[in-house]
């Protein structure tokens, strides 16, 4: 068994984790432009930080003990290009439509499924050897259920779970949802059981309506994603939920270092998730601490 609770916080057995490996395949992500700058003044308030290898070894702060879950998947970008299968595609489903103007429409469609399905395609970039060598305390990979690459994404789990475990790693499995999928209970709750199934320690996955069932569906633990930004009382409200509904915490990234005020925000995150704060009184400590922020 994998010890993920060494990740946990003491007191309370539940985890604040810092997000900040969306640059693998979005690059300079807003927010993240100067990663180290991003992380440094929000360690103090985090249980685990989630970095990729690049931010691990040059932009986190050298003195800093937080615990590490490498991202250790990749090899996919936001954009692809490959012009000769975009022709081949656009010639087949082309035949018999003379418009210009609907041609480059569908030129742009075909272009946007490339790359939508190519976002899939991940393969293993750091090895649980390599991982342990660099002395973090567990790796994460995500697993693509019902796209174009689900099996070879849930392979690079299932081995990272094996290697990982051989080194004393904690894995964890992140449900990543495609644009094609919905992110519902009936699909986040088949996604996280894959993910458990195939040996993640701890599941990563996000809020939905009917969580309690994804909860309930899978035997590993659950942090949430943030997602997209969206306002801080939002943000708060749905951690709220999700840590009612049976999730262990939190492995946010745009909601807090995208916030005017992150330092105030994962301060009132971490209320919610180990203080069990409402979202009323945790949006107001957000406010308060965004007016006069405490220095240390
Ligand atoms: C992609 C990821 C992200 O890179 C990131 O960790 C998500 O964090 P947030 O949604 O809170 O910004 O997991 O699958």
């Amino acid at each position: 068994m994998s010890d993920h609770m060494k990740i946990m916080n003491e007191k309370t057995g539940r985890i604040v984790m810092l997000a900040v490996d969306h640059g693998y395949f979005q690059g300079p992500t807003s927010g993240l432009e100067e990663p180290g700058k991003t992380v440094e003044p929000l360690l103090a308030w985090c249980d685990a930080v989630s970095p990729t290898k690049g931010v691990f070894l040059r932009c986190m702060p050298p003195e800093s003990k937080t615990p590490v879950i490498l991202r250790a998947s990749g090899g996919n970008a936001i954009v692809y290009s490959d012009p000769v299968e975009l022709e081949r595609e656009l010639s087949i489903r082309s035949a018999g439509l003379a418009d210009e103007t609907a041609r480059e429409a569908l030129r742009g469609q075909i272009a946007d499924e490339i790359v939508n399905r190519e976002l899939s395609n991940e393969s293993i970039t750091v090895s649980a050897a390599e991982a342990a060598r660099l002395g973090v305390a567990g790796v994460s990979v995500s697993v693509y259920v019902g796209a174009c690459y689900q099996k070879e994404s849930i392979l690079n789990l299932a081995r990272m779970s094996d290697e990982g475990r051989r080194e004393g790693l904690i894995v964890l499995g992140i449900t990543a949802v495609g644009k094609e999928m919905t992110r519902d209970a009936r699909y986040l709750g088949l996604a996280t059981r894959i993910a458990a199934e195939h040996g993640a320690d701890v599941v990563k996955t996000y809020y939905c309506e009917g969580f309690e069932r994804v909860v309930r569906g899978c035997f590993a633990p659950i942090v949430i994603a943030g997602g997209k930004k969206v306002p801080e009382r939002e943000a708060l409200a749905f951690c709220s939920r999700a840590i009612d509904e049976g999730a262990v915490g939190v492995d946010m990234g745009r909601n807090i270092f995208q916030s005017a005020h992150p330092v105030a925000m994962i301060q009132a995150v971490r209320a919610v998730v180990h203080e069990d704060l409402s979202p009323d009184a945790a949006y107001e400590m957000f406010e308060d601490l965004s007016v006069a922020p405490l220095t240390d």
